[in-house]
């Protein structure tokens, strides 16, 4: 396995990829938080996405597990899993790459093709939680505040989106901190979502790429 792309990356971006052996160990280190189909993960700096593909590999293995025998179950819990993966990244190539490792892992557990609603609802959920942008100044390359989507599985087919910004949610945290003057505030208080979307279903998922294609 190739660790570096080349010297100047490696100067300009400190791009040196993590080995799969050491993912591993430090994947196990929260070992029941990579196999818990909902827990979410961030990476900011995810690069073709070394982590973020092993967590989905755990993930998606939990599923099976569950729900291996029941198809609708397997699909949804499936999508559900890549929901909660997150990341950040500089470079243009390295975003492609890591959306694009991701469905290919994703696709070939459902064995599922580009035609089917869930491959396409699949490709809109990594265009939005693989973010093509900058993760110290918390914008994106087209100089937006990073946005993440907070999904979440609902039953029957349908998941909830909100939207929070991330700024905000990384300034939750020095709030909520003993002695702060918001302290006493509920998370409700400082935590608001910038958007809030009614239940969708894959379906609905899938047609959303369509929708926001100029
Ligand atoms: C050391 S590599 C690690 C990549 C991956 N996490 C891994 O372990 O294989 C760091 C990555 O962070 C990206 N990067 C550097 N500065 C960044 C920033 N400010 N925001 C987002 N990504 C950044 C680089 O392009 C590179 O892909």
């Amino acid at each position: 396995m190739t660790l570096i792309k080349s010297k100047k990356r490696v100067t300009d971006h400190g791009e040196v990829f993590t080995p799969a052996w050491m993912v591993d160990a430090m994947l196990d280190l929260v070992k029941g938080e990579t196999e818990r189909i909902d827990s979410r993960f961030l990476e900011p700096a995810c690069g073709s996405g070394n982590f973020l593909v092993r967590i989905l590999q755990r993930k998606l293995a939990a599923v099976e597990l569950k729900f291996g025998k029941f198809d609708f179950e397997k699909r949804h819990y499936a999508l559900l899993a890549l929901m909660c993966a997150y990341g950040i990244e500089l470079l243009t190539d390295n975003i492609s790459e890591c959306r694009g490792n991701m469905l290919e892992v994703f696709a070939d557990y459902l064995n599922i093709k580009e035609a089917d609603d869930l491959y396409q609802a699949a490709s809109y959920v990594l265009s939005q939680n693989l973010i093509h942008g900058d993760a110290l100044t918390m914008r994106t390359t087209d100089d937006q505040p990073i946005t993440f989507a907070e999904w979440g599985y609902l039953g029957k087919g349908k998941f909830q989106r909100r939207d929070f910004r991330l700024d905000t949610l990384s300034q939750m945290s020095a709030l909520s901190e003993e002695g702060s003057l918001f302290a006493h505030l509920g998370k409700h208080e400082i935590f608001a979502p910038t958007k809030t979307y009614p239940p969708m279903s894959v379906s609905d998922i899938a047609s959303s790429v369509l929708e926001e294609s100029p």
